[in-house]
């Protein structure tokens, strides 16, 4: 294939080292939630979505959110679970399909704290849980969470990153983003506690660094973990866990002197100058701060908004052609070192082979059709 090869984006077909797995290159598909596993179960469907992104070039593959054991876990119907037999025989065949292809996978290992709300499966009767209890028309919708609750959601991060080695994944990653459970932990406007879990930031950090611990304990030294984190939720895309490189600094840090390997920058444009004064992306600064590899992500070959203040600059196929020189400089300056593309992937399961084979005109754009089916 290298005679075809396209050499203007080179650096981003390089082999990248990933625990006891070469990556073929660096890209990676981002965790998309689906709803496609009734009962939690991943089925053969699951395989083959995933499997036919290995087959289209992906290195690296990211799997949707996979709910931890934990009551509370769980925000939305049909989301895989990643404990219990059949789910964990089903991930197992899911990773199974993706090395045969030639890929690596890692499962995205998700509690969705309190974006949760009674009524949900598995048991409707169980609240969201939380830093602080959130009330609805009178009603506790979301738990404060007691000592017991955190310690309990940091053996089943464990327990399921212990999982995911045994049934044959090649990493984890632990969802710090989105508000989500422990971005809930992280974020002061979510999180108010007067105990150990709350105040300062490194209090904040303190749950997250408890599970990143565990986790490391439960698999072998050469097993990534990746965190993904954000400086955005979905209610609110200003709301950054760190004002500063300063105060990024002392939460990843901590997280990777306690075993993470891989931070994972979640950002809606990958080009976006995470703070003032600085042209650098946020997955350069988490890069210089923490010492670690870091998966920079968003909009990647997109001119389709996520929302409509997601519009990238510029219209198709230019878009795709400037981002791709945009990812290559980025790479070649050390600003990450693998990207990740979600909704691209999406439409198009072949992007990384067409992108490395110069096939830019073959591509199948993204459109909100593909989207709405998440499914082939
Ligand atoms: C349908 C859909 C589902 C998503 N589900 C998740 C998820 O489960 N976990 C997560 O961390 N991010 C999730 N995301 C965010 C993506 O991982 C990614 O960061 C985002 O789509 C930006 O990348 P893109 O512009 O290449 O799509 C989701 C995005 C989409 C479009």
């Amino acid at each position: 294939m290298d005679s075809f090869a396209d050499q203007s984006v080179q650096s981003l077909f390089e082999p990248f080292e990933f625990g006891r797995r070469r990556l073929r290159n660096r890209v990676a598909m981002a965790p998309m939630t689906r709803r496609q596993s009734p009962g939690g179960v991943p089925g053969a469907d699951v395989a083959a979505y995933y499997r036919r992104r290995a087959e289209g070039g992906v290195g690296l593959i990211i799997t949707e959110g996979t709910t931890i054991n934990h009551p509370g876990a769980n925000g939305y119907p049909s989301v895989p679970t990643f404990y219990g037999e059949r789910a964990l025989a089903g991930w197992q065949f899911v990773a199974e399909a993706v090395h045969a292809a030639g890929g690596a996978i890692i499962p995205q290992l998700w509690h969705v704290g309190r974006a949760r709300r009674p009524g949900t499966e598995p048991d409707p009767a169980v609240p969201g849980y939380g830093p602080m209890a959130i009330e609805e028309d009178g009603k506790v919708v979301v738990k404060a969470m007691t000592h017991t609750d955190i310690q309990d959601v940091v053996a089943a991060f464990a327990q399921a990153a212990r999982d995911a080695e045994r049934i044959g994944f090649d990493g984890v990653e632990l969802h710090g983003a989105h508000g989500y459970l422990l971005d809930a932990f992280l974020w002061a406007g979510s999180n108010q506690r007067e105990d150990e879990y709350g105040g300062s930031l490194e209090k904040r950090l303190r749950f997250s660094l408890e599970v990143v611990r565990a986790v490391r304990a439960a698999v072998r030294p050469d097993f990534p973990v990746v965190f993904r984190f954000s400086q955005w939720k979905p209610e609110d895309y200003a709301a950054r866990i760190a004002a500063t490189p300063e105060e990024l600094g002392r939460i990843l840090k901590p997280l990777a002197d306690a075993g993470v390997d891989i931070f994972h920058a979640s950002t809606r444009r990958f080009w976006d100058v995470a703070f003032a004064g600085s042209p650098d992306t946020l997955a350069a600064w988490a890069r210089r701060l923490s010492g670690k590899p870091t998966i920079a992500v968003g909009s990647v070959g997109l001119d389709k908004p996520f929302t409509p203040r997601d519009a990238a600059p510029g219209g198709d196929p230019s878009v795709l052609t400037g981002h791709l020189a945009a990812l290559e400089a980025g790479r070649k300056r050390g600003d990450f070192d693998l990207i990740a593309v979600g909704r691209a992937l999406l439409s198009e399961p072949e992007w990384p082979n067409k992108v490395q084979q110069g096939r830019r005109d073959d591509i199948v754009p993204f459109s909100q059709e593909a989207l709405a089916r998440l499914v082939v």
